[in-house]
């Protein structure tokens, strides 16, 4: 698949078959993460594959999180559908950034920075596996509903950092339609209007 194809192709997948993902496949997806770009060469990155027997595990430690939060009387938001779907995916890949501060702690501004930096480092990660599970004809789900759950899961899977996003990965059981997108005049700014003669 070419590369703007496959860009405008993508979708969020919420339904997931139960088959497994090959380990091949897996390893592709994870390879082009590491292969993204990042602010200096940092790589601010680990990631954490959550399959087969350990997926009940994580279930029990997302809704435990959820159920803590809504006991505190918090709006859980899209979280329990989002639960759903992690639920189904055969494998769901947490993105932590080693580096990052616990998002409660107080940062200094060169920190706020230096997160701002890893933080668009490992939006690229994450683009690159979800254009790659696409090419290996897999469905992803890019995750931040996992905050509702942020320390019970960073406990359960033994990290220190920043958890960023978790990724959910499956044989996809639908095919949605393109979801819509603001129109390109009204983000898009020129600071020149009309093309250079000679750019
Ligand atoms: C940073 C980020 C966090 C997201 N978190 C969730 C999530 O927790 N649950 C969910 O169902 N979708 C989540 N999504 C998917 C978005 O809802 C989706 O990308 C958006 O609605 C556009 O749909 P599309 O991806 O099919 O183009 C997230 C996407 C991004 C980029």
């Amino acid at each position: 698949m070419q590369t703007l194809e496959a860009i405008a192709a993508r979708r969020s997948i919420r339904k997931f078959k139960p088959d497994p993902i090959p380990e091949d496949a897996l390893r592709a997806i994870l390879t082009a993460a590491i292969q993204a770009p990042s602010g200096k060469n940092r790589q601010p990155w680990k990631l954490i594959v959550v399959r087969g027997d350990k997926r009940a595990e994580m279930m029990k430690v997302m809704r435990g999180g959820m159920a803590g939060r809504k006991a505190e009387g918090d709006d859980l938001g899209s979280s329990e559908w989002t639960a759903r779907v992690m639920d189904q995916a055969p494998v769901t890949v947490f993105v932590i950034n080693p580096h990052g501060k616990q998002p409660w702690l107080a940062h200094s501004i060169d920190e706020n920075f230096q997160e701002l930096v890893d933080v668009q480092s490992v939006g690229a990660a994450i683009q690159n596996m979800l254009l790659a599970a696409l090419d290996l004809g897999l469905g992803s789900l890019w995750i931040c509903d996992v905050f509702y759950a942020y320390e019970q899961l960073m406990n359960w899977l033994g990290e220190k950092g920043q958890m960023v996003a978790a990724v959910s990965l499956g044989y996809p059981d639908e095919s949605p339609e393109a979801r819509s997108r603001k129109p390109f005049d009204e983000v898009v700014r020129w600071m020149q209007a009309r093309a250079p003669r000679h750019a």
